[in-house]
């Protein structure tokens, strides 16, 4: 039996070998840290548990396992969902009774209390913050996900550790060794050459790249919060270092890594530290050695940035990097859309993306856990007579309620006075009119929040590719202002959309009369189609269709035989569309109707799923 695993092992290294070291090469030119890599490999890959080692397996088979149409995702924080570990297990079947079967626990590794960026500041690779619980209680969890067949997601923060992490505290007391893990200068000119051109991340929050350390008498690079130290990849011990903290996690029963701000990882000046070439290095490294120990694992890159940046993150057929990455530019397009009611540029950004190969497989979402940005087309928009920041602006005002007929409520995130940038927060409940609606007791207001909320999911869930639901938005969780209360997330807007689940709210669900039930079941319906229907598949033809109306979007999909169109009203009026000469008879998959698409009447922010027959 040790023979045969021994023999796996070795076949994954044989396949990887000589790419792996010519890499690792290029970067370090170090032999004895690579041969330490490579026995660190195998000793992950003995300490794998049998059932992970199965799964590995089967999914090296069966490549395409996470492209079925029948996945989606939900991301929350532990604290927020269930208080602990052990209460998200106990809420399992509630998960299971959304339809979800992935869910990314949001960071949930030891890190400081009140300086730790939603957890994206960790001071222990392999430790569990005492409140969620333990390793054991992560195993525990992992092991009964995997059971009923739910995947789990978990963020490997790899570009930073907290300053309370035993190497920064380290490096703080001098030791150079240490230091050299991080970015440290005894002057200012060096921080300064870098800011010549490197952006900043958080202008408002955490102005600048660098943060003083007067007891050190020295600078740190912290391109995040000054309490997130960049961690410095042009050393070898911290490549080979971060790649044990990433197999620890896999061997836990993680099956995907999100890589948190991958962009980042590598920094030279003169550059703006970003999207650097050596980044892909290491990513492409990394999927080797987890091809090597860990198939069955899926890396999911976090790049929010333009298209063209986001791409080269999946590598390529013969050199791949990330299986997964976000769909940012989609989700900022779509709320761009509902503030315009103008399917534009969101016709574009989807026929964009329906152009791009097949096997790229794209996470969906309407908002997640941080803030929106505005990283729209704004070459095209130009075209249209809409300048960037006259444009940000009105959107920002319109998501906040003051313009536009908007029913949105929110707040700005990093409002940066010098450049009049903003991004913005909120849910997905309240960007859609849900919160105004119920504080104002207006019945209709409600009726078209919820319709908007349905239609967007709708036309979410049509996207090739993993919709992730953020935890709370199956029941319309709205905005919740009592971070302001709290001094350690005051500053951080992006808590306005990270509050807990109300769980008296989520026992509304089963009943069709509230405002809970009319979103979880329309949002159950869609699930269901989703996955019983094959042209969900992420491998199939993807097209967009001109409707003629500049608030309705169409698009298509094609597999195997099967062909459905689906057509969504951006607008609060009722619209009426021809999609061409008549191209026979579909079924209304959601009523069951017989429907001709030669005259299709849409209520206000209506939607339809047609099956052709
Ligand atoms: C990612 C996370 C964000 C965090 C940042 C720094 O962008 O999504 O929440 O602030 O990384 O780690």
């Amino acid at each position: 039996m040790k023979e045969e695993a021994g023999q796996v092992f070795q076949k994954r290294l044989e396949r990887h070998h000589d790419e792996l070291r010519w890499l690792y090469m290029e970067l370090y030119g170090n032999d004895s840290m690579f041969a330490e890599l490579c026995d660190h490999m195998w000793q992950f890959y003995t300490e794998r548990k049998a059932r992970l080692k199965e799964d590995d397996a089967g999914r090296e088979k069966d490549g395409g396992w996470y492209r079925r149409n029948d996945m989606l995702g939900m991301m929350f924080y532990i604290d927020n969902f269930a208080g602990n570990m052990k209460g998200v297990e106990a809420k399992l079947d509630y998960i299971s009774g959304c339809n979800v079967n992935y869910i990314h626990l949001m960071p949930f590794l030891d890190t400081p209390k009140g300086r730790s960026d939603g957890g994206y500041a960790v001071s222990d690779f392999r430790k569990v913050q005492e409140n969620l619980g333990t390793m054991e209680d992560l195993e525990s969890l992992t092991a009964a996900c995997r059971e009923r067949g739910i995947h789990v997601c978990m963020d490997f923060v790899m570009n930073h550790t907290s300053e309370e992490h035993e190497w920064a505290k380290k490096a703080r007391g001098g030791d150079g060794e240490y230091m050299s893990r991080y970015f440290f200068f005894d002057n200012p000119e060096e921080p300064a050459r870098y800011e010549r051109t490197v952006p900043q991340v958080f202008p408002t929050t955490a102005p600048g790249n660098f943060t003083w350390l007067p007891d050190a008498g020295h600078y740190v690079m912290t391109s995040f919060y000054p309490y997130q130290w960049d961690l410095n990849y042009k050393n070898p011990r911290v490549f080979n270092e971060m790649m044990y903290n990433f197999l620890y996690l896999a061997n836990r029963g993680i099956d995907i890594i999100r890589i948190d701000a991958v962009p980042y990882i590598w920094k030279e000046l003169n550059t703006q530290c970003r999207n650097l070439p050596q980044v892909h290095t290491i990513v492409r490294m990394m999927r080797m050695i987890s091809e090597i120990v860990c198939p069955g694992v899926l890396l999911l890159g976090e790049v929010v940035m333009e298209p063209e940046k986001v791409t080269p993150y999946f590598g390529t057929v013969e050199k791949p990097e990330c299986h997964m990455l976000y769909n940012v530019t989609t989700m900022a397009t779509t709320w761009h859309t509902v503030a315009t009611r103008d399917v534009k540029l969101l016709k574009k950004q989807l026929d964009t993306v329906n152009a791009l190969p097949k096997d790229y497989v794209f996470l969906n979402y309407l908002r997640c856990h941080d803030d929106i940005g505005w990283g729209l087309d704004y070459g095209t928009l130009r075209m249209d007579g809409m300048e960037e920041r006259a444009h940000k602006k009105y959107l920002n005002d319109y998501f906040q309620g003051y313009a536009g007929g908007s029913n949105s409520r929110g707040e700005l995130y990093n409002a940066d006075p010098t450049t009049g940038d903003a991004r913005f927060c909120g849910t997905t409940a309240s960007m859609c009119g849900v919160e105004k609606a119920l504080e104002e007791q207006d019945g209709a207001a409600l009726e078209r929040a919820v319709n908007l909320d349905l239609m967007l999911h709708a036309y979410m869930f049509l996207q090739s590719g993993i919709p992730v639901l953020y935890g709370g938005d199956e029941i319309g969780q709205l905005n919740d202002y009592g971070y302001k209360e709290d001094p350690d997330k005051a500053e951080d807007s992006r808590y306005l959309h990270r509050g807990p689940m109300d769980w008296k709210r989520a026992e509304r669900a089963g009943d069709a009369d509230t405002l809970e039930g009319k979103i979880f079941r329309g949002l159950g319906r869609l699930e269901r189609i989703r996955k019983t229907e094959k042209v969900f598949v992420s491998c199939a033809d993807t097209w967009t269709v001109e409707t003629g109306n500049p608030s309705v979007l169409c698009m298509g999909r094609h597999y195997d035989g099967e062909q459905l169109i689906g057509v969504f009203n951006f607008s609060e009026e009722g619209k009426m569309v021809r999609l061409g000469e008549d191209g026979g008879s579909y079924l209304d998959l959601l009523s069951g109707e017989v429907c001709r698409t030669a005259e299709i009447r849409l209520p206000g922010y209506g939607f339809y799923y047609l099956k052709k027959r």
